[in-house]
């Protein structure tokens, strides 16, 4: 039997188109309450979440990330800073910036936690999301870096994920979810 928890887990999935409607206030505070409850590596909470609701600051951290997308050696990822089209966040009108000191080998898996309930939090609120993945492999490169100390990542952080945020537009349809088999093993 499903409780509601369960309900919006299996419910949750990768939106990659929104409407212009901006989340308010109040629900972007509750799912960033949401993040901050999540489990770390030693209870150390050394992540910061920068959420960005300003659509022009938003398309300029894409033309950055596209920018530095230009110059790479893999001709996928040339493709796409190279195309005028190319918005890694489909235009969602809230980015959360999920990012760690890069210190503790687990960084990355606290800012995973943080995302799943950033993730699960906005579902619960009607709320459809996406995790952007970009600037994992950006967050250093000088422009992108000059722009995401101006919003407020901290100077020492990498970022490990983003959380795209939004309503979806009328008629969008999610595939079905098929598990994969094999992926359980219980030893009883
Ligand atoms: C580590 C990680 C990185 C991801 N990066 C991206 C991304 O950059 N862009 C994107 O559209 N989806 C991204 N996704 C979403 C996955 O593609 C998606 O979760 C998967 O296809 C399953 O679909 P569902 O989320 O609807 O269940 C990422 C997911 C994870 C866990």
């Amino acid at each position: 039997m499903d409780n509601d928890v369960l309900k919006n887990i299996k419910a949750r999935r990768s939106l990659r188109a929104y409407t212009g409607q901006q989340v308010s206030a109040a629900d972007l505070d509750t799912i960033l309450e949401a993040a901050a409850y999540a489990p770390s590596g030693m209870g150390l909470q050394t992540w910061h979440f920068t959420a960005v609701q300003e659509p022009q600051l938003l398309a300029q951290l894409n033309e950055r990330i596209k920018q530095a997308f230009a110059t790479s050696d893999d001709p996928h990822v040339r493709e796409r800073g190279l195309s005028d089209s190319y918005c890694c966040y489909y235009h969602a009108p809230t980015l959360v910036i999920v990012s760690n000191v890069p210190t503790q080998w687990w960084a990355a898996m606290d800012c995973a936690c943080a995302l799943q309930n950033i993730f699960l939090a906005a579902r619960s609120l009607g709320i459809g999301s996406c995790w952007i993945n970009q600037l994992g492999q950006t967050c250093d490169d000088p422009g992108v870096r000059q722009l995401l100390t101006r919003l407020g990542v901290p100077a020492d952080h990498k970022v490990y994920g983003c959380a795209a945020l939004g309503y979806a537009p009328d008629g969008v349809v999610f595939k079905d979810k098929k598990l994969k088999e094999g992926t359980i093993t219980i030893v009883r």
